[in-house]
């Protein structure tokens, strides 16, 4: 994939993420009007770089084509949503894929089944609908709905495990891993008390 590439397959990629942060942002507006009472805390957007791209497809033993990326790739345009309540979570996920012209495409809930080691997170993959003159075309964004506490729990053990010499115990660092998601869990449930 060239740059020239590279930048047509990303546009409408972009302005489906656009507009679904508009969606979002229009939510937390409308629903509530006191600060306090947002639904989400910060959300955060990406568009999947042309490296990442080539390097997972070929993780995915496929060219690192603009044609297999469309074909095959589901996270080029991700948002993350972060609350401060896992119930607020819920309420915006019921929110979305309410909303006409979005299409419910997956859910993989990793709140209700943590990963094995300990990841937890609720994702949607949403399609938005693109039009443009004589077309309209549904794109794919990765929605990623964290507390803070699962949100700091994925950042670091990316950025530990990601980071990891050789030489580190990463079993140990697994285990203990493990234990620190069931007390964040546990620290979200008594912040939960308070919403
Ligand atoms: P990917 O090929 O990684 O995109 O996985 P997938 O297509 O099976 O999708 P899944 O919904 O399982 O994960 C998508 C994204 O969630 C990843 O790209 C990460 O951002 C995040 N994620 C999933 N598992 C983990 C994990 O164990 N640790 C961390 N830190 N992040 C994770
Ligand atoms: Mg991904």
């Amino acid at each position: 994939m060239n740059d020239t590439e590279y930048y047509r397959l990303v546009r409408p990629y972009e302005d489906a993420m656009s507009m679904l942060l508009i969606r979002i942002r229009v939510l937390g507006h409308s629903l509530y009007n006191k600060e306090e009472e947002q639904l989400y805390h910060t959300i955060q957007s990406r568009i999947k770089t042309k490296d990442s791209i080539e390097n997972k497809l070929k993780k995915k033993n496929l060219e690192a084509s603009e044609k297999n990326a469309k074909d095959y790739l589901r996270d080029i345009a991700g948002i993350r949503i972060i609350c401060l309540f896992l119930e607020d979570i819920y309420t915006l996920v019921e929110l979305l894929t309410r909303q006409s012209e979005l299409v419910f495409i997956k859910e993989k809930d990793y709140i209700k089944s943590p990963k094995k080691n300990g990841y937890r997170s609720y994702h949607l993959i949403i399609g938005v609908p693109v039009y443009c003159a004589d077309a309209m075309e549904i794109f794919p964004v990765e929605v990623q709905f964290r507390t803070m506490e699962m949100d700091l729990w994925a950042s670091m053990e990316h950025r530990i495990l990601y980071k990891a010499s050789p030489k580190t115990d990463s079993e140990k660092i697994k285990e203990e891993l493990m234990l620190y998601s069931e007390k964040l869990g546990e620290l979200e449930n008594y912040f939960s008390t308070f919403r």
